[in-house]
């Protein structure tokens, strides 16, 4: 609108010209997008004062109708473009401010994603597993929850032998340790103490050969730095005809190398189990000193590493089998143990801490 066509608003409709000046100031005052909606409303809405004006011109008198028609158009036209740039200037600049305030920076490094990985434990026993299933043996499970039975009585162990006391194993129910209780012997529910119950039940269901590992969890009252009331074992038990100490030490020469090194040596040592005759024990070469001497092994050159033996053939009674015509050797390993050793760890309490600084290296 320009000066002359002001002046000749002002003349006609003096309160048009005041509007006009309110609402340009309001216009330019407005900061933000709600304040410019809100000058949008009041002086261009439905109810706004212009709009009343525009709608009562046929109440004016007859020469003032052209001139307030026209010219008030003319202001209606001009708020309107002027409200809707000021509108899209205040849209923009909250976008710009946004986009600069908001920014994502592409280029900082992610949270890392931690992929998870087999317990230590887990992975020693699928690396005994598979140096036996190498050699033919096939894999075997029993209960973790067994009874006096399997766990004692089918291997030889007497009801009066100190490992079936309530001190050395955790009965289910300690009223159901059979054995003490004066009742059956068999029947009482236990944590089996070792694997080695898995052996009577692998020979129950087939007969020989067998050549099986059996690995699982082992419980007993224990806790110090090389024992956890909780722990693992692998089992192995082999049954054929003709077997005889040789193949057990052959067997055992070869898990050792294939598992710690092919520079180790292994040794048998004579001790007792009641469910093997002969019994041994077994060593492998100190990895550290190569057999000479040192700390790790307590200075002797050998660090103990399982127990095994010839099956009794009394067991064989046990299980239906002919004790005239098979012969089998037994052994049995501690999974802590051999992880042990195989990693230089000082404290089996480790394993069950679950601390990620200790996990994460292996
Ligand atoms: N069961 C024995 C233990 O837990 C280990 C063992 C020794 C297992 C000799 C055997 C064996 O099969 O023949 O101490």
């Amino acid at each position: 609108m320009d000066e002359a066509q002001l002046r000749e608003l002002t003349a006609a409709n003096p309160e048009l010209g005041g509007l006009r000046d309110q609402a340009l100031a309001a216009i330019a005052a407005a900061g933000e997008q709600a304040a410019i909606e809100d000058v949008r409303v009041r002086f261009l809405g439905r109810k706004s004062r212009l709009t009343e004006i525009l709608r009562s011109i046929s109440a004016l008198p007859a020469e003032q109708r052209p001139v307030v028609g026209r010219l008030g158009n003319l202001v209606r036209v001009e708020l309107g473009a002027l409200v809707e740039a000021r509108e899209a200037e205040l849209a923009s600049a909250s976008l710009r401010s946004a986009l600069a305030h908001e920014r994502i920076d592409v280029t900082l490094p992610g949270e890392p994603f931690l992929g998870g990985h087999e317990h230590l434990i887990s992975r020693t026993i699928r690396e005994v597993e598979d140096i036996f299933i190498g050699l033919g043996y096939k894999v075997a499970e029993g209960p973790e929850v067994e009874t006096e039975y399997y766990n004692f009585t089918a291997l030889n162990t007497p009801a009066d032998h100190p490992a079936r006391s309530l001190h050395d194993t955790f009965f289910v129910d300690a009223a159901s340790a059979g054995a003490r209780a004066g009742r059956g012997a068999d029947d009482g529910l236990l944590l089996r103490t070792h694997t080695s119950p898995v052996q009577v039940r692998a020979m129950e269901k087939q007969p020989p050969p067998v050549y099986v590992v059996c690995p699982g969890k082992a419980y007993r009252r224990d806790l110090d730095a090389t024992h956890t009331p909780m722990f693992h074992q692998v089992e192995g038990l082999a049954v054929d005809e003709g077997i005889t100490l040789a193949d057990l030490k052959g067997t055992l020469y070869h898990f050792a190398r294939a598992f710690f090194g092919t520079d180790r040596e292994i040794r048998l040592r004579p001790h007792f189990f009641p469910f093997t005759e002969p019994s041994v024990e077994v060593d492998v070469s100190c990895g550290l000193c190569g057999g000479k001497g040192c700390r790790s092994c307590k200075y002797s050159g050998w660090l103990e590493i399982l127990g095994a033996g010839m099956v009794d053939p009394s067991l064989y009674g046990f299980v239906g089998y002919d004790a005239d015509k098979v012969q089998g050797f037994a052994f049995g390993m501690g999974v802590e143990r051999m992880a042990m050793l195989k990693h230089h760890i000082p404290d089996a309490r480790a394993f069950v801490d679950n601390d990620k600084r200790f996990l994460e290296q292996f």
